[in-house]
């Protein structure tokens, strides 16, 4: 009777991990829910955190504390500054605008020879709305208490719950809903208790976290600039991007009319959506190869370089008064230091938006590649450092920490938690002093109202 039991039980068992197996691998490879697009490392900024610190797919709670580098044993941190950017977010209306048409033009006119195709049109509905608005998804909530967790971790005399608590902590924010409701999310992260949360006040500050949008010459010259991004528009109307096109249109057998670059950057965001928001390997990944999504990563990157970084000089002198901010406020804690041995503001969190980080790390000289990226040289900057896709996902964060040392105090810096050294810089901890030297032109220069009045020459 009992051994009927266990061979019935075995049985079913068997079928459903054949039936569950057989309705996984109806679009190819994808075996396993947890399994990671093949092209999850070219989604740009819409790309996921883990994809930099993959050791985060296994523990999100992990630290790779063999990484972190001191000078010496007997440095302690004083203060952290941590400028974020908000969590996974939910796609802007004109994107669902632009998805809900390609999701159609399949529905409509796809053929149902590949199983993406024929998945799509039987199991996939389409659950993007108009009204999301580019809201933080729950995922994005995740990002960033665990972010906040983590950070606790990393600097776990700055961030013990006793300093939290007594105002050692400052929270500013954007005052957009994903980076405030971010902010929340990494307040609860903070707090390990509920009852606290409350005790922790959030301030919004547009003028330091959404700098861009109140730099009148940025406006002007690349933001309302039709001809600043004329190099993103040459490449996406350029051979590599037409090739691309033309393969999913062979795909979806539908005339290579009906692709436009709207209708393709659409489909790279199906997958990527589907996957940081929902972790899924969607049929929609399906649709493009790894030649493809290197393509659509360089139109993106090539949109960052020239609306954010170093195509045009503005864009990274735009961040001068995030910059001045940061080394005013170190100033203020150093000098407070050496005064008292104290400092009353030991962590400072900045929450924004990638639009926030990108021109402040190319103002700080980060990833910068010895030729321009331009429509034309796609196939020699294959090897290039400016790479959206490892240096602003989701989540993206430069942390810059003081340490009093034996010699002094240091500056340690890391970018999505990976301690870095600064161009320009031989240590990888230098001295404060060093640091300030080296930057002594921005110092004195970059100032917003200067850098940004529109000038009528
Ligand atoms: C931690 O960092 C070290 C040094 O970069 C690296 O060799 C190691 O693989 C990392 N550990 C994990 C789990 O990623
Ligand atoms: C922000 O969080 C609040 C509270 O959880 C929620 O009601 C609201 O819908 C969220 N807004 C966005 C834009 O995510
Ligand atoms: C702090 O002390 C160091 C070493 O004495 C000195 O070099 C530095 O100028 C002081 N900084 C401030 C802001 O007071
Ligand atoms: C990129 O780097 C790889 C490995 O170092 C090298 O084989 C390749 O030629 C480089 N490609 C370009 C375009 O520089």
């Amino acid at each position: 009777m009992v051994k009927q039991v266990v061979t019935t039980i075995c049985f079913i068992l068997f079928h459903c991990v054949i039936c569950y197996w057989a309705f996984r691998s109806s679009c190819n490879i994808h075996s396993s829910p947890k399994s990671v697009p093949t092209i999850a490392k070219y989604f740009g900024t819409k790309g996921r955190y883990e994809e930099v610190n993959t050791y985060l797919i296994d523990d999100i709670l992990a630290i790779n504390n063999s990484i972190a580098t001191l000078p010496s044993s007997k440095c302690s941190a004083i203060h952290l500054t941590a400028i974020i950017r908000h969590g996974t977010r939910l796609p802007s209306n004109s994107k669902v605008h632009n998805m809900l048409d390609f999701y159609n033009l399949v529905v409509r006119d796809a053929s149902d020879k590949l199983n993406c195709l024929s998945e799509i049109k039987s199991h996939w509905t389409m659950w993007y709305t108009g009204d999301m608005d580019g809201q933080l998804a729950d995922k994005g909530n995740d990002d960033l208490r665990y972010l906040g967790q983590r950070l606790i971790k990393w600097f776990p005399s700055l961030l013990s719950l006793d300093k939290v608590r007594n105002g050692g902590v400052k929270l500013m924010t954007s005052s957009k809903h994903r980076c405030v409701n971010s902010t929340i999310a990494f307040r609860t992260g903070l707090m390990q208790e509920e009852r606290f949360i409350s005790e922790l006040e959030i301030e919004e500050n547009d003028a330091l976290m959404r700098y861009f949008a109140q730099c009148e010459r940025f406006l002007k010259e690349v933001e309302n600039n039709e001809n600043a991004l004329e190099e993103v528009k040459r490449f996406n109307e350029g051979p590599e991007m037409k090739r691309t096109m033309e393969k999913l249109a062979d795909r979806l057998e539908v005339p290579y009319s009906s692709i436009t670059y709207d209708s393709i950057e659409a489909a790279f965001y199906l997958c990527s959506y589907e996957f940081t928001i929902k972790g899924l390997n969607s049929p929609w990944c399906e649709l493009f190869d790894e030649a493809d999504a290197l393509v659509m990563e360089y139109s993106s990157d090539l949109k960052q370089y020239w609306k954010r970084s170093y195509g045009h000089e503005i864009n990274r002198k735009s961040s001068c008064i995030l910059f001045r901010d940061l080394f005013y406020r170190l100033d203020r804690i150093v000098g407070q230091f050496n005064s008292s041995g104290t400092v009353s503001e030991i962590v400072t969190v900045q929450v924004g938006h990638a639009e926030t980080l990108i021109p402040l790390l190319t103002l700080l000289d980060m990833f910068k590649d010895d030729t321009p990226l331009k429509s034309t040289n796609f196939a020699t900057q294959q090897n290039r450092t400016f790479r959206s896709s490892r240096f602003v996902p989701y989540t993206a964060n430069l942390l810059v920490a003081l340490y009093d040392c034996p010699d002094g105090i240091r500056m340690g810096v890391r970018l999505n938690e990976k301690p870095l050294t600064l161009p320009g810089l031989s240590e990888s901890v230098p001295m404060y002093e060093d640091v300030k030297s080296h930057y002594s032109a921005l110092l004195s220069g970059c100032d917003q109202e200067t850098v940004c009045k529109i000038n009528n020459l």
